[in-house]
């Protein structure tokens, strides 16, 4: 349980977020099936990230972890083991998804299971796709639910055409291409993030990219390499609203991924009115990073939908707590994902936001908020999602009155300092 009160002297000052989650992910899984020692700067020690290397720690990979600094001892994809023990996602959807790609081509047998969350998440987006390449996979649901067991093998390419625009199907699939007969290729309806394609390259790999499809020929090695991970947009998030909403701030946030494929929240901040600018625009490791600087804004409302849905998905749940502060009227659509995400994001915001004072309506596919409004304190709960649990803390610090977030450990999973850097601003 945390507790935030109002700021009234504003947020000001300079912070660096942590490592991006999906970077530092596919940092520890491609380390681990490349040729040699790699090595990561920047990395994300939150509790999803750990789990990725737990579970490839079980795969029989050394991994040597101090703060953001991992050391990646692979032994190229014939490396990888049998484990002995089940493999334990706990709540990271990415662990879960990318993992089930590179272990369907592996000739032998696990079982991954994970929290609570992930026990609801639906799998068959990508163990659908995989059986056809040829993998043997079970669980509850006829697949769709862990507990998962899958028996990899010599699998054969696929032609996917996805229905959701979704990085982890996408990448799943890809490194299952990677040691598969022929060529994979995935199509789908949006872009989605695409830090996969460009570290795949970076560690060597050939990656065709048209338009909305990506392609891999099979039988792909991957060399070790140094990668620098680049603070997490998706984090950056939380004090780019708070900056911009708090009376009397300013915020200097370093180092800050701003991938095009993430950066939807920087679009629709500039789109309502907020006072940011990047500066030191630079790119790092094939990723473009920047130095970004909030102020506190006259905010108008807006229209989400469409392209830019995948753009910005993880920051839905502060994008409403911005939308709440905002002159009118702000809607987002097509956003239907948010229900398969670590909660129904749907549902989770609009009850909880309520509970503070917030006029915000669920729809099918999104929701559709009204501002500005007075929000005033009451307790509200992550239900165990990280993004909850952070957006109701930045809600906090705009009530009238003290705002107590129960379960607020679920923060650990991708920001474990956020609430030291609430202190160092205010
Ligand atoms: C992620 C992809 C997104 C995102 C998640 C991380 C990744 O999920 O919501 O937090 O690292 O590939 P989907 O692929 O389900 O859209």
């Amino acid at each position: 349980m945390s507790k935030v009160e109002q700021i009234t002297g504003g947020l000001n000052g300079t912070i660096k977020v942590p490592g991006d989650k999906s970077i530092s992910h596919r940092a520890v899984m491609f380390g681990a099936i490349a040729e040699g020692t790699t090595t990561i700067e920047g990395f994300l020690p939150g509790e999803d990230c750990l789990s990725t290397i737990d579970c490839f720690r079980k795969l029989g990979i050394h991994i040597e972890a101090q703060g953001d600094k991992v050391k990646v001892e692979g032994k190229g994809w014939e490396g990888l083991t049998e484990p002995s023990e089940i493999l334990d996602v706990g709540n990271s959807g990415t662990t879960t998804r990318l993992m089930l790609g590179i272990l369907s081509t592996r000739p032998f047998h696990t079982v991954v299971i994970g929290d609570a969350s992930i026990a609801k998440r639906p799998m068959s987006r990508v163990t659908d796709p995989l059986r056809q390449m040829g993998a043997v996979i079970d669980g509850r649901n006829n697949g769709n639910l862990t507990p998962l067991s899958i028996r990899g093998g010599q699998t054969k390419g696929i032609d996917f055409i996805s229905k959701v625009a979704s990085a982890q199907v996408k990448s799943s699939l890809l490194l299952a291409g990677l040691q598969s007969e022929g060529v994979t290729t995935v199509t789908e309806p949006h872009l989605s993030r695409d830090h996969t394609e460009r570290m795949l390259r970076a560690f060597g790999v050939d990656v065709e990219i048209d338009g909305l499809t990506v392609s891999v020929k099979g039988g792909q090695d991957l060399k070790a390499q140094h990668v620098v991970v680049p603070g997490d947009v998706s984090s950056a998030a939380f004090f780019l609203v708070a900056g911009a909403i708090v009376p009397n701030s300013q915020i200097v946030l370093e180092n800050v991924g701003v991938n095009p494929s993430r950066t939807g929240i920087i679009d629709v901040l500039q789109q309502m009115g907020a006072k940011l600018e990047l500066i030191n625009e630079r790119e790092s490791n094939g990723e473009p990073v920047a130095d970004i600087i909030i102020s506190t804004s006259d905010l108008k409302g807006t229209e989400i939908g469409g392209d830019i849905i995948p753009r910005l998905i993880d920051e839905i749940p502060v994008i409403a707590v911005l939308a709440s502060q905002a002159q009118g009227k702000t809607v987002i659509r097509d956003a239907e994902e948010l229900k398969v995400k670590e909660t129904n994001r749907i549902d989770t915001v609009v009850s909880e936001l309520r509970k503070l004072g917030a006029e915000i309506e669920a729809t099918d596919d999104g929701m559709v908020i009204n501002g500005p409004v007075q929000l005033r304190g009451n307790t509200v709960d992550s239900h165990g999602d990280h993004r909850i649990g952070m957006a109701m803390a930045i809600a906090g610090c705009v009530a009238n009155g003290s705002v107590t977030v129960e379960n607020s450990e679920a923060i650990a999973v991708s920001y474990p300092n956020f609430f030291d850097h609430i202190k160092k601003l205010t």
